[in-house]
C-alpha cells in the first residue's frame, strides 16, 4: 500500500530563507518542499506540502487529511505554543502526526518550551533545521510500516 503523507507549515515559514536565517538558516521554504519531495520518491509515498498562516486554515486541512492522509508531519510555527484548537484538532482525525521545528524549541526561550502539540504528536524533531523534514518522513513512514 503507498502512503500519503501530510506535511504542514504553520504561520511566518512562508518567510523561510529571510527571516531570522541566524535561527532558522538560509533555507526557504520552497526549497524544503524540494527536499520533501526527493525524499517521498526515495521512500515511494506521496506528499502534500502546504503552508498557512491562520490558524482555522491549519485546522481546515487537519481535518480534510481524515480518510486521505495516512500520517502528518506538522510544525505548527508559534501556534505550537499557544494553540488548543489545534491540539484538539490533532485528538479528533484519529492520524499519527509528527511535531516538526527548524529549531531546538527547548534550548529557546521559555514560552517556547511548552508544546500544546506534543501530548498530541507520536513524536518530535527538532533542532536539525530543514533536514529535520526528511528525518520526520522517514520516522513516519517507518511507524506506519509497510502497511501490508
Ligand atoms: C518553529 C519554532 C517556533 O517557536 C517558532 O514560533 C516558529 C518556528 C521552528 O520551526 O523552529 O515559527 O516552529
Amino acid at each position: 500500500m503507498q502512503h500519503h503523507i501530510l506535511i504542514l507549515n504553520g504561520p511566518n515559514l512562508n518567510l523561510l530563507g529571510t527571516r531570522q536565517p541566524e535561527v532558522y538558516g538560509p533555507t526557504t521554504l520552497q526549497d524544503i518542499e524540494n527536499l520533501c519531495a526527493a525524499k517521498a520518491d526515495d521512500l515511494g509515498v506521496t506528499m502534500t506540502f502546504a503552508q498557512s498562516n491562520h490558524e482555522g486554515a491549519l485546522i481546515d486541512m487537519l481535518h480534510a487529511a481524515r480518510g486521505v492522509q495516512h500520517g502528518v508531519i506538522l510544525n505548527a510555527g508559534a501556534y505550537t505554543h499557544t494553540s488548543v484548537a489545534l491540539m484538539d484538532a490533532i485528538s479528533s482525525i484519529m492520524l499519527p502526526v509528527i511535531e516538526l521545528h527548524l529549531s531546538n524549541i527547548h534550548a529557546r526561550e521559555a514560552f517556547r518550551q511548552h508544546s500544546y502539540i506534543a501530548p498530541v504528536a507520536i513524536g518530535q524533531i527538532c533542532g536539525f533545521g530543514a533536514a529535520g523534514y526528511p528525518l520526520a518522513m522517514e520516522a513516519l513512514v517507518t511507524y506506519l510500516g509497510t502497511g501490508d
